[in-house]
């Protein structure tokens, strides 16, 4: 390679988003697709895929049983190759330093360039790079990836294939490497400004290891400078230095910004740090790093402190696919995700059990989203035959090393996880010591930001001496052993990293109402009366009371904000269930009635009404108990059935009540209540459903009109709400949404239809599941549809499905030429209804 001294080899940096490539699944046969791509999504369905008989350990299971949908039942299994090419000029091929980088590629890649490997991952959901540098030729070069996905290797869908960007990376060779550029807020306190006022400032540590100089001569960094900036939302210069090079390359700084506008949830500025590099004047390279000005901080005192003010995180956990677009990632549908869940209240996500993507960390930093990026789900002892514990002990350190570089720098990273789960936490050996040496190896690269894990075996973990290590101790479900993690840890907190797990399917209300936590039903769904649950979790109740009443506990993460692929628990031996009824939101991204639980309880700035269940009822039902339950904010509301009260009450901090909503009798059961009602030991505390719910138990089932008026802290009527029985299915509304303004004409953009069965007067009819079809028309494509059932085996590709309970999303994608497309829903019985969607 030529070492250009006094040449420019390129104004700025190349970045090629390498995103058309033929796939193969045999290397005979190949088709052209579009990366990020998931070749397993589109199916079909059948239960041979992956079929595990096993026994899973973690559910207490005794013996081995067939597992169909554990993974998601999907073809994600074998062997796949992508193959694209790239042309280059001469100087782009000789002169250019080069990078290859892959977001994720599922999994165990192999990269070929010009017919040799130069390389690969173990890992399918972490980011690595190839220095490709004299590797490139000028015209084409060829680039291919085999990948493999072995079965058994995963409790839930991993998607398959280049499912994240691929990009290769050309540059001058002297250059700014963006995953050793790191930039912090280290102090954000009183300072005084250049008159000698007192104004807030933030200070900010700036670190970068300039490429192509170290070891050279020194010709080659002669003439070139540095130059590191701070620039506000628009653009607009803060601050910043100016270097020349130094021999090893490493520029560190200290910068100050002055009354800096601070990164929250609530309010995600965004600072840029641009560095740019002169050689004699002439830009040669330029990098945009984000800055979110913030702090992260846990203390006995403060718990966890964001800018230095306490609060309780209301996180959710979300596994990475995206319903019926499968893993391959997507920034419409990830804004959706980020979106509905921060409507409901919620400020973190935990990508649970592995690196998240970089445009979810972009996404989260720009719309304001704490994340726990967490590493692993297991260790060394496999929790599935397959699984990365083949790779942990040779892998662990890269793994843990490329999650940190690449994504410290997001404002919305609060805290990593270097596990899930994992089988070790209660060895005293093996667990101490690598618990001990992947924080370690996180504090190292990332010194500003806490580390933990996720415990589900309490008593073992705090035994081995494991929990105490960890800066935040987490624990997953065991409420019922907070207190002894509180005081065995000495670290003053307690984050419940993984809560609830309550099942629901949207839509299906079972009766008679059951608090139960090892319900199934013929039907393959779960009760939508949030009142089913596991052995081994808790109904969300029991979490928000340990977050109200437990100074100690710094937040929750609930198993899940959304519905995702596989592990149908408690279905896992039932065919066809293949996705998950944990989420707070179905699948298809449809908000179940939990949703508006915990929105009444997290959503500050807004109030919730929500009435549950539907009041469509057959004949047969009329003058039988149909319970509701309303999710307010409010504390106090009356229920009315066509005009008739039946009652008004307040929620009630006390148990008067059994879970089943039975008068106890004699005095009352006072607080606390934060056990997990079934969690072995632990039989004698039940949960209190009255505390954050409204509950009318005794309502007689009659058609017509279901009214609930809330009443505010003075008694005043506050806000109503009506729901209706529906009459005969008679249109079909279709409400579209999408991430921007308009949809962009930019061949990848998704606008997603949310499709509803009504009556004449548009009430919803709540148990419709009339076969649609979709066709769509001028500058857009259908995408794919998903309903939210667990147990459908539909294809999301096929333009065609089942109503699931009255609903289902249609997905339409824009095509590279702005206008309109026209989309038609019709149930091919007369009932039929178009929309017109713009594209810019
Ligand atoms: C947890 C586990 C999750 C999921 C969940 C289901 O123990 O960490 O991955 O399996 O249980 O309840």
């Amino acid at each position: 390679m030529l070492v250009s001294a006094s040449a420019n080899v390129l104004a700025e940096r190349k970045v090629m988003n390498l995103k058309t490539w033929e796939f193969s699944r045999d290397q005979a046969q190949w088709e052209t697709v579009q990366v990020p791509h998931d070749w397993a999504i589109a199916g079909p369905f059948d239960k041979k895929w992956d079929l595990q008989v096993v026994r899973i350990e973690q559910n207490n299971e005794k013996k081995a049983t067939e597992k169909s949908g554990r993974s998601g039942s999907l073809p994600w299994i074998g062997k796949g190759w992508y193959r694209t090419t790239v042309n280059l000029t001469k100087s782009e091929a000789e002169d250019c330093a080069a990078v290859l980088q892959f977001d994720g590629a599922m999994a165990e890649p192999k990269v070929f360039l010009n017919g040799e490997e130069i390389g690969g991952w173990a890992y399918g959901y972490n980011a690595f790079r190839l220095n490709v540098t004299n590797l490139l030729k000028e015209g084409e070069n060829k680039i291919e990836v085999a990948l493999q996905n072995l079965e058994e290797s995963s409790r839930w869908y991993p998607g398959a294939g280049l499912y994240r960007p691929v990009q290769l990376v050309l540059t001058d060779p002297v250059n700014i490497d963006p995953w050793t550029t790191y930039v912090r807020t280290t102090r954000l306190g009183d300072g005084v400004d250049n008159h000698g006022r007192t104004e807030q400032q933030a200070v900010i540590d700036y670190e970068t290891h300039i490429q192509g100089v170290r070891g050279e001569g020194a010709d080659v960094r002669k003439g070139v400078a540095c130059v590191v900036e701070i620039l506000d939302k628009q653009g607009v210069f803060q601050t910043g230095s100016h270097f020349d090079l130094p021999a090893d390359g490493i520029i560190t700084t200290q910068l100050t910004l002055s009354k800096p506008n601070l990164w929250t949830p609530e309010t995600p500025y965004l600072y840029k740090v641009r560095t740019r590099l002169f050689r004699n004047n002439k830009l040669i390279d330029e990098t945009l790093t984000p800055l979110g000005v913030r702090t992260v901080e846990v203390t006995s005192e403060g718990g966890f402190m964001l800018n230095g003010k306490t609060r309780k995180i209301k996180g959710v956990c979300l596994h990475h696919d995206l319903g019926p677009l499968g893993a391959a990632v997507n920034e419409a549908a990830l804004i959706r995700q980020i979106k509905l869940m921060k409507e409901m209240g919620c400020d973190a996500i935990r990508t649970s059990h592995n690196m998240p993507s970089t445009m979810q960390m972009d996404i989260c930093d720009s719309l304001g989203m704490m994340v726990m990026a967490e590493s692993f789900d297991m260790w060394i002892y496999p929790k599935v035959k397959n699984g990365y514990s083949r790779f942990f002990k040779e892998w662990a350190q890269w793994d843990i090393t490329n999650l940190v570089l690449n994504h410290r720098n997001h404002p919305s990273i609060v805290m990593w996880s270097i596990g899930n789960e994992i089988p070790e936490q209660g060895d005293k050996n093996v667990g101490v010591e690598w618990a001990q040496k992947l924080q370690d190896l996180c504090h190292k690269l990332d010194p500003s930001r806490p580390v933990t894990q996720g415990f589900d075996r309490a008593d073992a973990a705090m035994g081995s001496g494991v929990m105490q290590i960890m800066d935040i101790p987490g624990l997953n479900y065991r409420t019922n052993k907070y207190d002894k993690a509180y005081k065995n840890t000495t670290k003053g907190f307690i984050l419940g990293t993984e809560t609830a797990s309550t099942v629901s399917s949207r839509g299906v209300y079972k009766l008679p109402y059951k608090v139960n936590n090892r319900a199934v039903y013929k039907d393959g769904q779960c009760s939508g009366y949030d009142n089913e649950w596991c052995p081994w979790s808790n109904l969300p109740d029991v979490d928000f009371e340990n977050m109200d009443d437990l100074p100690y506990t710094i937040g929750q993460f609930v198993w899940t904000g959304i519905d995702y692929l596989g592990e149908p628990t408690p279905y896992d031996e039932y065919w066809p269930s293949r996705s998950s009824y944990f989420g707070i939101c179905d699948l298809a991204g449809l908000p179940k009635d939990r949703y508006y639980l915990y929105r009444s309880v997290w959503n500050k700035d807004e109030h919730t009404l929500h009435i549950a269940p539907h009041w469509t009822w057959g004949k047969a039902m009329v003058g039988k108990v149909v319970p509701v339950q309303v999710y307010s904010d409010y504390d106090e509301a009356e229920l009315f059935v066509n005009g008739k009260s039946q009652g008004r009450i307040r929620k009630n901090k006390l148990v008067n009540r059994d879970p089943q909503g039975n008068q106890l009798t004699g005095t009352e059961v006072t607080a606390p209540n934060r056990g997990s009602w079934d969690t072995p030991g632990n039989t004698a505390v039940q949960p209190n459903l009255d505390r954050y719910r409204l509950r009318w138990m005794n309502v007689k089932y009659q058609p017509g009109e279901l009214k609930v008026v809330a009443y505010d802290k003075d008694g005043k009527t506050a806000k109503t709400e009506v729901i209706r029985t529906a009459g005969p299915a008679a249109k079909l509304k279709l409400e579209p949404w999408t991430a921007g303004k308009d949809l962009k004409a930019d061949g990848n953009d998704l606008c997603y239809i949310t499709v509803t069965m009504t009556d004449k007067n548009g009430n919803m009819c709540p148990t419709a599941s009339d076969q649609l079809t979709f066709s769509v028309e001028g500058e857009g494509t259908f995408k794919c549809v998903c309903n939210g059932d667990a147990t459908s085996l539909e294809q999301f590709t096929k333009p065609t499905m089942k109503l699931f309970n009255g609903q289902l999303v249609l997905t339409v994608q824009s095509t590279t030429t702005p206008g309109t497309m026209t989309v038609k829903v019709t149930n091919g019985k007369g009932i039929t209804e178009t929309i017109a969607i713009a594209t810019k």
